[in-house]
């Protein structure tokens, strides 16, 4: 089979021929890949800089940890791969599938699940978002930034503040549902002021943050208290694009309500997994199907991946491979 294949990590992926997996046990089945997403979690595994990444091999990984396929029944579902999934045929777990519905297109399926992941795990399970809440998305310009804009907003967040550097992409999130928009790229005194501002008129309840460095180190700063009552902020950390480390005052913690956690692979519970698959990504597809939930994907050749592997996205878009 055809597959997109790391050597070395660092390296550029290579399309090359490759063995077809073989499936290793009951809870394992193999299928026939359509669409997948190339989305920093594929990459940061693949180039070994993500927490969960396996050991290189000498004899090559198939990369890709997710995507649309079809069963050998023809059903389409949305699985995890238990072998790489950038390749024509896949092994999935049996348990982890969502079968798709008829509306929603195989390259927006293959993008939406890694986002909803990374939105809905933090609003529900990490912040237990709830109607009413006011909620600040710090990064929220990205392709996960948008798709947690709109999630927020369907759980009955009663504000959604969306931080972000580029402007259109900033812009475009007032159409996706954002109420109030702060751009990163002003003066850390302006935007310090702008989000003292709006803590004063309507406390934060959450924030999802997509960025860490030194945006969160402000937003962090800005909950600052004087040693009174304060209102109960969740933060959830969910990525890293502006670094991985920061620097927080003891007393900053100390002097604010704060719940600090974090979401990803390693942070939920079986139960909340169980619940992703039954519950949630169902959900999103069926509202991605009927317009009410919105991504905009670029579809691009399995057989370019080289040349595709560091391509800038713009916009909040996400690559997807079709194949
Ligand atoms: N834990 C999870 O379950 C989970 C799930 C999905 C994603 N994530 C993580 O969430 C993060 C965002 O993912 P994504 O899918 O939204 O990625 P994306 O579509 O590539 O967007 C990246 C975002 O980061 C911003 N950015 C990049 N470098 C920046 C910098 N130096 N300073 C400020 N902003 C910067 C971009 O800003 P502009 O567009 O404004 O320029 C854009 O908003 C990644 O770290 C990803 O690994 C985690």
């Amino acid at each position: 089979m055809k597959a997109a294949v790391m050597y070395q990590k660092g390296e550029l992926p290579q399309y090359v021929d490759f063995p077809e997996p073989v499936a290793q046990n009951n809870d394992e089945i193999l299928v026939t890949v359509k669409a997948v997403a190339l989305k920093h979690f594929d990459k940061g595994r693949a180039t070994g800089k993500h927490y969960s990444s396996d050991a290189p091999k000498e004899s090559g990984r198939v990369i890709g940890g997710d995507g649309v396929c079809l069963l050998a029944n023809g059903t389409r579902v949305y699985g995890m791969g238990i072998s790489g999934m950038l390749a024509q045929r896949a092994t999935i777990e049996k348990h982890r599938i969502v079968k798709l519905p008829a509306g929603i297109s195989d390259a927006t399926a293959a993008a939406l699940a890694n986002a909803v992941i990374g939105a809905a795990m933090g609003l529900r399970f990490k912040a237990n978002i709830k109607p009413g809440d006011v909620v600040l998305i710090n990064g929220a310009t990205g392709f996960t930034g948008r798709v947690a804009v709109q999630i927020a907003k369907h759980y009955g967040a009663k504000k959604v503040i969306a931080t972000g550097r580029n402007q259109q992409s900033l812009l475009d999130t007032l159409t996706l549902g954002a109420d109030e928009i702060i751009t990163i790229e002003q003066s850390d005194e302006n935007f310090a002021a702008q989000l003292k501002d709006i803590q004063a008129a309507s406390p934060i309840d959450i924030i999802i943050d997509y960025l860490w460095g030194h945006t969160a180190e402000m937003i962090l700063a800005s909950l600052m208290g004087k040693g009174s009552f304060t209102h109960k902020t969740r933060f959830v950390s969910v990525g890293s694009m502006s670094g991985d480390l920061i620097q927080l005052s003891a007393a900053n913690m100390r002097s604010v309500d704060l719940q600090l956690t974090g979401s990803g692979l390693g942070s939920w519970s079986k139960d909340e997994v169980r619940t992703l698959f039954s519950e949630i990504l169902p959900e999103m597809f069926q509202l991605a199907a009927d317009g009410k939930l919105k991504v905009e994907t670029i579809e691009v050749k399995l057989e370019d991946i080289a040349t595709l592997w560091n391509r800038d996205v713009p916009n909040g878009q996400r690559l997807v491979v079709t194949i």
